[in-house]
């Protein structure tokens, strides 16, 4: 029995130094040590041994006991250091490292002189309104006098969603929905997606952008609306640029006009950019229709008021040269990449 405890001693030792990793320890300790364990085995015989040989055996299977758990203890704190520096090693960082450079995105030609036309009109004391681009009949036409058989709805191209529910197809309805709610004074721009059903080519899409403007106070005049439409293109195009004011018609305005800007290509003389005709169109104005401030619960008596309108594609095309609208919604990196 003492020659089966040495032996059981020699092999656990050169076992444990064998070990490679804390489980393969646990394992070996269970092996020998545990419950059901060699070592465990031998004490059981021990009922067997004359009362001589007893305290012997018992005394010796304790010290090999002691000795292997001692050295289990050891190899155990030996390979707990080994593998944190191990693992210590395995998840080193390198701060020294460079980077992974990462592109960075660029602003849309839309946003960036959507941003710049909303920086002037900000700077002259306007606030921004936003309307819904899903709108009742009332508001895209009803309340901007444009009644059901208005002529002047066949122009529009509507995507209708039900009989009083279409897509906007201008922010004009915004105003409507402005006055509706604050009493005047009252000065907003309200940029925005409007929607027509036209056929998609170089100069038409169904969705595109317009900026709608509105004042509305106290003894507003044509000459306020001059005045601030001229600022805005001086502001947007430089100190010359050169304006002029044509009569037109919108229902929703009385008088009307259009505002164009002297083509800055030609000096006015005409080109292709103008079409020969040396202005360019920049946008739609009029003092607001006093039926619509009546419509908006305003008093037209009390109060007077402008309104305008620009497409922002078409200010963008010119300001960029860019000759084709579809590449503002096709989103071509190499397009996109260059603004
Ligand atoms: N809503 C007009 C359009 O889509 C543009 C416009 C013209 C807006 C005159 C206005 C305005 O506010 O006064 O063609």
């Amino acid at each position: 029995m003492k020659e089966q405890l040495l032996q059981i001693r020699n092999q656990a030792m050169d076992s444990l130094d064998a070990c490679q990793t804390v489980k393969e320890l646990e394992d070996l300790r269970v092996k020998v040590l545990g419950k059901k364990g060699e070592l465990t085995g031998i004490l059981k015989q021990m009922g067997k041994l004359s009362a001589e040989e007893r305290p012997v055996i018992g005394q010796l299977a304790n010290e090999v006991r002691q000795e292997l758990e001692g050295k289990i203890e050891e190899c155990r704190a030996v390979l707990k250091e080994r593998q944190l520096a191990a693992q210590l090693e395995a998840e080193q960082l390198d701060v020294t490292m460079p980077g992974r450079p990462f592109e960075l995105g660029s602003m849309h030609p839309l946003s960036l002189v959507l941003e710049e036309i909303e920086e002037i009109f900000l700077g002259m004391g306007f606030d921004i309104a936003e309307g819904p681009e899903v709108e009742y009949d009332y508001y895209n036409f009803e309340a901007l006098n444009l009644p059901k058989d208005h002529p002047a709805r066949d122009t529009q191209d509507t995507f209708y969603i039900t009989d009083n529910i279409l897509l906007r197809t201008q922010t004009s309805p915004v105003q409507v929905r402005v006055m509706e709610k604050q009493k005047p004074p009252i000065r907003v721009i309200s940029p925005g997606r409007v929607y027509r059903s036209d056929a998609v080519d170089a100069t038409h899409s169904p969705v595109f952008h317009q900026i709608e403007g509105l004042i509305v106070d106290k003894g507003v005049t044509m000459a306020n609306l001059k005045g601030t439409l001229e600022i805005f293109a001086k502001r947007l195009y430089g100190e010359d640029a050169k304006t002029r004011f044509r009569p037109h018609h919108f229902p929703f305005t009385e008088p009307s006009a259009e505002m164009d800007t002297q083509c800055f290509a030609c000096g006015g003389k005409g080109c292709r950019l103008c079409k020969g005709e040396g202005w360019i169109e920049l946008l739609g104005c009029g003092m607001v229709h006093p039926k619509v401030l009546k419509n908006c619960g305003i008093d037209p008596e009390v109060y007077s008021g402008f309104a305008f309108g620009m497409g922002l594609e078409r200010v963008v095309m010119r300001r960029f040269g860019i000759d084709d609208l579809r590449l503002f919604f096709e989103n071509d990196l190499r397009f996109l990449k260059q603004f």
